[in-house]
């Protein structure tokens, strides 16, 4: 099939490159010059496991094309994927304004039938708002259909490529056969695609992410209660996690979820219920652990040094929000690396892709090591924000040796307490007793 995607970001890129690998013919478009040119001269604008390979080859085989121009995107296509951002407004509720200029530029381009599928995250409500729109803008026929997408950063190709299911909302029987047919090959592994109506698609979206951000937060909580009761959380993640009606997935305690999506949608949800003059106690109380938890970690540290804090070197592993991704957004090291630059100290960060958006972030305000034993150098602490799996079994004497003070705080307790206990080091963790 002949497919434009618009919005060439974290999943425009991965949907619109996982189709052309699948045989169909993509056209990716995005405002962003900068991002365009360089994907069209073959550089990756993200980082993303798997994702270069596919790109280039589907390049090279003519099947996928980058432009910035939405006229030449959407000519002669059938599919046309809604993939830009819908960050949160100062009040938390979703800002659809990006998809709402798509569409409608969208309904002033085509010139003929399209159906126009949404996969950016929008309230209940919005696929209605989008066929509205286009109804205002095009007298060509169209269908618009939601197809939320559950890709997860740092395993996204894998993800899009072999879903867990594929879920279209759709009311047209014939546009449910072709979006059965552009699907049926990520399927081959028999998983479901599950049809239902518009407004279940658009929730289902949300209820996943409340899902996975309360089981989160849910752990984090019961993190605290150990650390108030002398237990320790990773036996009794094991408890849980071993019951067959809870599973192991997602029930990892840390410094809180954080990306571009969790904080939001959780947020997006609790406003969604409030715009019906409804209370959604759980999701309130999923963000409210969700900040109490990094803040809890950022007084651990802070009370530590006390009033020494001023000019401390502190080494920070890992700055993308989770592994595997340069994705730096709404991840949890920023707000640490923010409190402790606030509170005076001095920051040296090591994270093996995120260098790039660190450098944008924070200018010369940090200083950004390509090592991770180059942060330790005369450090007077190292604290761990992500949990990138080279940092699961580091050489603690050389640690010891190269830093001037021998503690660490670790928001992703990757390390046991009494093999750093041996090795001279103060250990901070979550939800375990310290060392
Ligand atoms: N990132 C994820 O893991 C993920 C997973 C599932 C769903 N989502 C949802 O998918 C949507 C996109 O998320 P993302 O992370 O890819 O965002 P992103 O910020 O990485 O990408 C959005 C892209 O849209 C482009 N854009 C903005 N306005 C445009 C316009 N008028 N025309 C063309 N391009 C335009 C931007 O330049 C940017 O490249 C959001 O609704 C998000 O909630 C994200």
């Amino acid at each position: 099939m002949k497919i434009a995607v618009v919005g060439t970001g974290h999943v425009g890129l991965v949907v619109g490159t996982g189709l052309a690998e699948n045989g169909h013919y993509v056209k990716c478009m995005d405002i962003d010059e900068a991002k365009i040119a360089m994907l069209q001269a073959g550089e990756m604008p993200i980082y993303e496991p798997g994702l270069e390979e596919l790109v280039v080859r589907n390049m090279e085989e003519e099947r996928l094309k980058f432009t910035t121009a939405l006229d030449e995107a959407v000519k002669d296509v059938l599919l046309i994927f809604i993939c830009v951002g819908t960050p949160p407004l100062p009040d938390g509720g979703a800002d659809t304004s990006q998809v709402f200029s798509v569409v409608d530029a969208i309904g002033k381009a085509i010139d003929g039938y399209r159906i126009v599928v949404n996969k950016s995250t929008c309230p209940v409500g919005s696929t209605e708002e989008i066929r509205d729109r286009l109804a205002e803008s095009t007298s060509q026929s169209f269908d618009v259909v939601v197809n939320p997408e559950f890709l997860r950063q740092g395993s996204a190709v894998d993800d899009f490529m072999r879903p867990d299911r594929i879920v279209v909302g759709c009311d047209d029987v014939r546009v449910e056969e072709i979006m059965k047919e552009l699907y049926a090959p990520f399927l081959r592994t028999g998983k479901p695609l599950l049809l239902m109506s518009i407004r279940s698609a658009e929730m289902a979206k949300y209820a996943v992410n409340a899902m996975l951000a309360t089981r989160i937060s849910f752990m984090n909580e019961m993190a605290t209660l150990c650390e108030a009761y002398g237990a320790d959380i990773g036996e009794v993640r094991e408890g849980v996690a071993a019951d067959s009606r809870i599973g192991p997935a997602y029930l990892f305690p840390g410094i809180g979820f954080g990306g571009s999506c969790l904080p939001k949608d959780v947020v997006a949800c609790a406003k969604m219920a409030e715009a019906r003059g409804l209370d959604t106690h759980i999701m309130k109380a999923v963000s409210a652990v969700n900040r109490e938890q990094q803040q809890r970690f950022i007084e651990t540290i802070l009370a530590h040094y006390g009033e020494r804090i001023k000019g401390k070197r502190i080494a920070v592993w890992g700055a993308s929000f989770k592994p595997k991704t340069d994705d730096l957004r709404d991840g949890p090291a920023l707000h640490v690396i923010d409190a402790l630059l606030e509170a005076g100290a001095a920051i040296t960060v090591y994270d093996p892709v995120a260098d790039r958006n660190l450098a944008h972030v924070y200018g010369d305000r940090i200083t950004v090591v390509p090592k991770n034993y180059a942060a330790l150098q005369e450090a007077d602490g190292l604290v761990i924000t992500t949990e990138w799996n080279e940092f699961r079994r580091p050489d603690y004497e050389r640690m010891g040796d190269l830093m001037r003070e021998k503690v660490i705080f670790d928001g992703r307790n990757l390390y046991t307490a009494s093999v750093l206990e041996k090795a001279g080091f103060r250990y901070f963790s979550v939800g375990r007793p310290s060392v």
